[in-house]
């Protein structure tokens, strides 16, 4: 039986909920489709940080590439560890250290959902930038605590990391509708944004069959709410992607809707599974976040580790679940009941 080893990072908040209630389904898929997860859980954590002074152990990153997969729930818990603590100590540093460089999140109504848009069937993968631009985490302080006090953050745009993202999205797109929309704010932005456009002009060539829009930002958001249907494939900047598939989310639904891959298309290092939405502290606890997206997100790391008939199947369960009400109006059904749901179409 294949066996496929997976490094568990459950987090904080509902992050913890969200991966069990997902790791029940993807190891019911395993047994119906003739696998198994090889499982192992790291406790990282706002709370580890506050026992360690760490939110993994320095060879955290080593250990972790010892795996084929690496699924995260979510991180950070503000009131007790900065944001700007929890994340850069673990959730942005494996996003590098693993080259995991095309985040893909797919954003489309599921069955029974009802969006808050008049729109209907849209369906938009949106391929964000995820190791570098403006997450670079370059900048600095100078004068702290004074008047003249500046502070920079410099986003990083290499030729490398532009073509390379941008060519991931026309391979995409060749394999959807053919449509690819870059989104930048080259208006405004004249170095890192116009260099971005005229990156996706060269690599455009290779791909005639696609055709080729550039919209900037602030019209994408409007466009996402008003056309969302005559989207195909986004390719944006890590910041931009950032907020578009929180955008995304929302016409989906929800953030419990929204699922994402964190993938290392080049050179053999783990790619990363995790929804797009957080640790939710305002509903941790209760029983109430929607295992959805982390389960989605569950099946989209199966197809990657070639298990695609599962990945499938999972996809159809989740639907038979929606179908019926279940997971489709916030707070309405419990964490357990979506998760029941699910493993009841998976197993039926
Ligand atoms: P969030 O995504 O955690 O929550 C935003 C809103 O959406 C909240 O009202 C929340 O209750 C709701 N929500 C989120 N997921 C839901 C689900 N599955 N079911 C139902 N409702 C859901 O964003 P935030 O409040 O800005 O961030 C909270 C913490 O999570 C912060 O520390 C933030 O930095 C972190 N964060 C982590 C990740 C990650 O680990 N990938 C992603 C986003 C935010
Ligand atoms: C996401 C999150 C992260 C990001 C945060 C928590 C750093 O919002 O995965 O969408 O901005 O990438
Ligand atoms: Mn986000």
């Amino acid at each position: 039986m294949t066996s496929h080893k997976i490094a568990l990072i459950p987090g904080d908040g509902i992050g913890v909920d969200v991966t069990d209630a997902t790791m029940q389904v993807l190891n019911a898929a395993g047994a119906r489709f003739g696998f198994s997860l090889e499982t192992e859980t790291f406790p990282w954590s706002c709370e580890y940080y506050l026992e360690t002074g760490a939110m993994m152990p320095a060879d955290g990153i080593e250990t972790l590439r010892t795996f084929d997969s690496i699924y995260l729930g979510a991180v950070g818990w503000p009131d007790t560890v900065p944001d700007s603590v929890s994340l850069h100590g673990l959730l942005l540093p494996i996003r590098k250290a693993f080259t995991q460089y095309a985040n893909i999140r797919p954003h489309r109504l599921l069955a029974g959902v009802e969006g808050p848009l008049k729109a209907e069937g849209f369906d938009i993968l949106c391929i964000r930038e995820n190791t570098e631009g403006e997450y670079s985490g370059a900048g600095g302080r100078v004068h702290m605590g004074q008047d003249n006090e500046v502070a920079t953050e410099v986003a990083v745009f290499t030729r490398k990391g532009v073509e390379r993202i941008i060519r991931f999205g026309f391979e995409q797109a060749m394999q959807r509708r053919k449509h690819l929309t870059s989104v930048t704010k080259s208006n405004a932005q004249k170095y890192s944004m116009v260099f971005w456009d005229e990156v996706t002009r060269e690599v455009a060539k290779e791909y005639p069959e696609v055709t080729v829009s550039h919209m900037h930002i602030d019209a994408m958001c409007a466009k996402m709410v008003m056309n969302p249907a005559d989207l195909d494939v986004i390719v944006a900047s890590n910041l931009f992607g950032d907020i578009l598939t929180d955008l995304g989310a929302a016409i989906q639904g929800g953030l419990g809707f929204a699922a994402s891959a964190n993938i290392c298309p080049d050179e053999g290092t783990p790619s990363m599974f995790e929804p797009v939405h957080g640790s939710a502290p305002d509903i941790a606890g209760k029983n109430i976040a929607n295992p959805i997206a982390a389960i989605w997100s569950g099946a989209m790391m199966l197809e990657h580790l070639g298990e695609t008939e599962a990945a499938a199947a999972i996809l159809t369960a989740i639907e038979a679940a929606t179908a019926q009400g279940v997971g489709t109006r916030p707070g309405a059904s419990t964490t357990e009941d979506i998760t029941k749901a699910v493993l009841a179409a998976l197993e039926a």
